[in-house]
This record gives structure tokens, C-alpha cells and sequence, in this order.
């Protein structure tokens, strides 16, 4: 069994995940147990370049733990932890730091589009995010990360710093591969479907939260905005019912040209309404299991204790490996 591949990603606690982070990534960290060995984390630090709520953080770390459990992901045969309570994550990241070129940071398109949301904050640690991120990944020589399609270039980057690395002093990190799911890997905003579905967006008519009562979903559907023709049919000239049609894939485990023939005599409206059916229905139980287990503090805290002994043995062993070929004494 130990020869199984390793899987790791990570999700930053900046709001309850939405359907986008559940299909593009979420949804793959649960299949991918059945193949892989896996390790999951809470990324709070990351989440520390947009946040500086202290109150906020704290329970949204929890509720996220929380709901990451409810949909599914098992502590029994994976790892998963809180970034912040592994130290060696931020001590690698100064390393890689050091490997990595200003000019490689300033091209990450998720730093330009951070830094004009947040005008305020361009935060050192906002620029530096994608070599934290590298020190998440290689610190557990992960084979496989599951990420969606926004994720891709701080991916490739930390391959780059990683294969200069080993270079550098020698065979060091894996090099890891992005696993980018062929349905959902972008899951659109509901009200702007030129854009990607984001948890931070100040319209929650935007995106499904995972927490959302039926009856929201069923409205947030039924008003998500669509193309004025009435074909259910998926093109990239019509972004607005294609996203709806990768949803309702998605859930029925049935193709996009399967979608298309089913509802082929049907309105946008009636197929909308399917849609929200179709969610409501999944994320029901996911919902139920969640209001137990944020219940009770006790497992919570268990789970991020047990994780984080586990995962910090792995990462202390790789960091202990680097700082010897660095030439830290
Ligand atoms: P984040 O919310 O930025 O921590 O993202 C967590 C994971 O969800 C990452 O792998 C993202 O690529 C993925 N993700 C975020 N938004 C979407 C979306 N709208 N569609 C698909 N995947 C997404
Ligand atoms: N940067 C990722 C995001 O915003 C979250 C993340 C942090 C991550 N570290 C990671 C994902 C390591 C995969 C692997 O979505």
C-alpha cells in the first residue's frame, strides 16, 4: 500500500468554501482517496495576505475543518492539518524565497488581480504567497496536487523553483504535477459568468456558499444570469448556461452532450430549476453532517492536534534535509 502516489492540496479559510472549490478541487480531494495517499491542509497562512480579523479567522478555520470533514475527506487514511501549526512550512518558504527571482513573483496574474482588489494591502506576504504555497507542496514531495485551473501558474512556478533547487545542491524535491479535473476546473460567477465563482465576492448572489439553505440555492439559480438565446447547449459564446450545464455534469455524473440531449426540449427556466435541484439535493447531507461535527470542539481539536503531529514529522524530516544541503550548520 505504502507505494500509493501522494496527493496534497490545501484551502485558504477567507469564507465557507463555494460549489467552485468543491468541484474544481474539494470534490477531487474526496475521489482521490480511494488511489492515493493523501495530505490535506487548512492554508491560514495564506489566507493572513486578505485577512486581519482575528475573530474571523479563528472561526472560519474551524468551520472550514469542519466542512471539509462533512464532505467527506477521512482523517482515518489521510493527513490533515492546519498549515500554521506545521512551523517548517514557513521556514522553507524563506528558503525557497531565496530561490526564487522578483521578476517570477511579479508575473503571477493572482498577484496582479489581488493587488487591485485590495489597493490598501499589497502585502509583502501577498507578493511572496506562491513560494509559501511551493514550501506546502515539496516539504511532503507530493506526487499529485489537486487544484482548479486558476491554481496552474503557482503550480508551474513551484516546479521551476524546485528543479533549480535540485540543480542548485543536488536531487532534493519531487517534482510535483497538477491534477486539474476535466469538468469544473473553473466553476463561473452566477451573476457574471466571465467570471470564476470566488468566495470573497461582495455579491453572494454570485456564488453557491457550501452552507446555503435549498431555498437560496434554488433562487441564487433561478436568477444566475444566462444568454439571451434559449438552447441548452454548452459553447464559449454562451458562458452563462455552459457553467450551469458543467454543474448539473457534474453532479449527475452524466456528460455535457448527455446534459444537452436531456434537456434539449426544455426552457432555461426549467432547466435552471433543475439545477438548483440537483445541488440542494447534494449538498443537503453535507450540510447536516457539518451542523453535527461543528458541534463538537472536542473532535475538532483532535483532528488538527493528530494531523498536525503527523505531517510535521514528514516536514521536519524534508527541512532537516534542506537546511544540511544549504549549508546551515
Ligand atoms: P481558494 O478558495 O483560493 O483557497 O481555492 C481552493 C481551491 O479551489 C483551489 O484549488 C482553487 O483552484 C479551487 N477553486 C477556487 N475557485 C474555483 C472555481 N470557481 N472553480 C473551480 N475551482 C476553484
Ligand atoms: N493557493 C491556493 C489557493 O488559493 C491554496 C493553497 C495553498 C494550495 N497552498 C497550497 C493549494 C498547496 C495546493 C497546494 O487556492
Amino acid at each position: 500500500m505504502e507505494n500509493r502516489k501522494l496527493a496534497l492540496s490545501g484551502i485558504q479559510p477567507t469564507g465557507i468554501f463555494t460549489l467552485g472549490n468543491y468541484i474544481g478541487a474539494v470534490g477531487s480531494w474526496k475521489k482521490m482517496q480511494q488511489e492515493y495517499r493523501c495530505i490535506y491542509f487548512i492554508a491560514d497562512m495564506h489566507s493572513l495576505t486578505t485577512i486581519r480579523n482575528k475573530e474571523y479567522l479563528k472561526s472560519l478555520t474551524l468551520k472550514v475543518l469542519a466542512l471539509l470533514l462533512a464532505c467527506g475527506l477521512s482523517v482515518k487514511q489521510n493527513i490533515l492539518f492546519i498549515q500554521s501549526h506545521v512551523h517548517a512550512h514557513a521556514e522553507l518558504a524563506w528558503v525557497l524565497q531565496c530561490s526564487t527571482q522578483f521578476g517570477e513573483l511579479k508575473r503571477m496574474t493572482q498577484f496582479k488581480d489581488k493587488s487591485l482588489k485590495h489597493k490598501d494591502n499589497i502585502n509583502a506576504g501577498l507578493f511572496c504567497y506562491p513560494t509559501l504555497m511551493a514550501a506546502d507542496i515539496l516539504l511532503y514531495n507530493a506526487d499529485v496536487v489537486p487544484i482548479g485551473i486558476d491554481q496552474k501558474q503557482h503550480l508551474e512556478l513551484t516546479k521551476t523553483i524546485a528543479t533549480r533547487f535540485n540543480n542548485m545542491y543536488g536531487e532534493t524535491f519531487k517534482i510535483p504535477q497538477p491534477y486539474i479535473p476535466k469538468v469544473g476546473a473553473k466553476i463561473m460567477s452566477l451573476s457574471n459568468p466571465t467570471k470564476k465563482m470566488s468566495k470573497s465576492d461582495e455579491n453572494s448572489n454570485s456564488f453557491i456558499s457550501m452552507l446555503d439553505p435549498p431555498e437560496t440555492i434554488m433562487n441564487k439559480f433561478k436568477r444566475a444570469i444566462t444568454d439571451s438565446d434559449s438552447n441548452i447547449k454548452f459553447s464559449a459564446e454562451k458562458p452563462g448556461i455552459s457553467n450551469l450545464i458543467t454543474i448539473y455534469s457534474y453532479f449527475s455524473n452524466i456528460s455535457i452532450p448527455e446534459v444537452e440531449e436531456k434537456f434539449k426540449n426544455k426552457s432555461y427556466k426549467d432547466f435552471k430549476f433543475a439545477v438548483g435541484e440537483i445541488v440542494a439535493n447534494n449538498l443537503s447531507p453535507i450540510q447536516e453532517k457539518y451542523n453535527a461535527i461543528l458541534k463538537d470542539e472536542c473532535y475538532l481539536k483532535c483532528v488538527c492536534e493528530e494531523g498536525a503531529e503527523k505531517a510535521a514529522q514528514i516536514a521536519n524530516s524534508t527541512l532537516k534535509n534542506v537546511y544540511e544541503k544549504i549549508g546551515f550548520i
